[in-house]
């Protein structure tokens, strides 16, 4: 059944490992596919967002096989795919594949389920455009279908704080004539430059700007591991300090700068979070957080905090919902345009469990409160974050919260139901 219910129950005690990282998930399948030699990823997330790009790449030629849970990528005999390219609900797979293709000589065209299909592209088109795609688009939504063209190095200022435009216009630029310079107004997640860099590719990053010289020929680094995503341990993370009672250790948590802006703001909230074995994986930051249920106070949260912390406003909002004084929460003008409308699905959320709350054009307002009536359903609308937030919610509230549209979780964490339980959460399937 496509419905889930969360109550309340008992402390969540134990210990965990997210699932992988899906930023890293994707690049690693897509640098593996482009390189000279086998790439083997050991710990790749299995979910649904990460097989749509691997189903794309070997539909362009590429061999993508899962070998007694290792997945091997080699580079195949590229050609045109007989079909679209279906990325499903994956806004990261569809916006990098289109950069990584663009400049590779085929014919390309790109398709999605209905919250890709409603997403915009053209903020990765107009830069591709400048460098020399030739292409059309559904008024810059899917279907997007490119043609083969010789692609030129730009300069190009980023318009908004987005790692995905960024990615795909490096990744055109690897194929380009002359260099290609981005320019970010906040930075924004550098896993394509760490990964690529890995792959033998000049890029360089110099204040603001990161900058890829072109013509290197990408050489597999053999064996990557990926470590626990961030976005997915802020669910049982905040439902830790939110269950009074609850101890929690999460393995593995990578925590690149530009990822880990929740755990300060819950630090500065109060949140009792500690860092253990801290730690280099498969080119990042990693440790093992210790969290504690923790008394939370509200704070205002300003614009440039959240671009690193981006896909974790819905569970932040949950973790306001439930803190003493009212939140703030500024700089959302980007949440508007991600798998759903998340500004308004988030407050939707709150509302629905009897939460106070106000939103602006770019901003939200929660009024936390010792207790949270609950008792009412959301629909994830294709948004896998705000069927685990509603959820997460629930396990705090006088009356269960319901979700419909349960299956959407299983885009970034398929397993999140089982884990949470794991931990002593009541989350049914009903
Ligand atoms: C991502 C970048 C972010 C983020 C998304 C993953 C990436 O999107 O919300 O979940 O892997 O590059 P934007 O680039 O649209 O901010």
């Amino acid at each position: 059944m496509d419905r889930m219910t969360a109550k309340a129950g008992g402390r969540l005690v134990g210990e965990a490992r997210a699932p992988s990282d899906k930023s890293m998930s994707h690049r690693a399948l897509m640098l593996g596919a482009v390189a000279a030699g086998e790439t083997r990823i050991t710990q790749l997330l299995e979910a649904g967002d990460v097989l749509s790009t691997a189903a794309a790449l070997r539909a362009c030629g590429a061999s993508v096989e899962r070998e007694q849970g290792t997945w091997v990528v080699r580079h195949g005999a590229w050609s045109d795919p007989e079909r679209a390219l279906d990325l499903g609900n994956a806004g990261t797979g569809v916006r990098l594949l289109m950069g990584l293709l663009s400049g590779r000589g085929g014919y390309f065209s790109f398709v999605g389920d209905p919250s890709l299909m409603r997403r915009p592209m053209g903020r990765v088109l107009e830069p591709l455009r400048q460098m020399g795609l030739s292409f059309d688009s559904n008024d810059g939504r899917l279907p997007v279908n490119i043609s083969p063209s010789g692609l030129k190095g730009i300069r190009y200022e980023l318009p908004m704080a987005s790692a995905q435009v960024k990615s795909a216009i490096l990744l055109a630029g690897m194929s380009a004539e002359g260099p290609t310079t981005v320019v970010e107004p906040v930075p924004t997640r550098d896993h394509t430059e760490r990964m690529l860099n890995a792959f033998g590719a000049e890029v360089s990053t110099n204040g603001s700007e990161v900058t890829i010289q072109p013509g290197a020929e990408l050489q597999s680094p053999g064996d990557l591991t990926i470590p626990s995503d961030p976005s997915s341990a802020a669910f049982p993370m905040v439902a830790a300090l939110i269950v009074p009672g609850s101890e929690v250790l999460l393995h593995e948590v990578m925590l690149n700068p530009r990822r880990a802006g929740l755990i300060g703001t819950l630090r500065k909230m109060g949140a009792r979070i500690e860092e253990r074995d801290r730690r280099t994986l498969g080119g990042e930051e990693v440790a093992d957080l210790a969290i504690s249920a923790s008394a939370l106070k509200a704070i205002r949260v300003p614009h440039d905090d959240v671009p690193d912390m981006i896909d974790e406003i819905p569970i932040l909002a949950v973790a306001a919902a439930t803190a003493e004084g009212t939140m703030r929460i500024e700089g959302l003008e980007e949440l508007k345009v991600k798998e759903s409308d998340r500004l308004a699905a988030t407050a939707g959320l709150l509302r629905a469990a009897g939460v106070t709350c106000r939103t602006g054009d770019d901003w939200l307002e929660i009024d936390g409160a010792p207790s949270v009536p609950g008792g009412g359903t959301v629909d994830t609308d294709h948004d896998h974050r705000i069927g685990m937030a509603t959820l997460v919610l629930g396990m705090v509230c006088d009356a269960p919260m319901s979700i419909t549209g349960a299956s959407a979780i299983a885009s970034s964490f398929p397993t999140f139901r089982t884990l949470m339980n794991d931990l002593g959460a009541e989350i049914a399937e009903a």
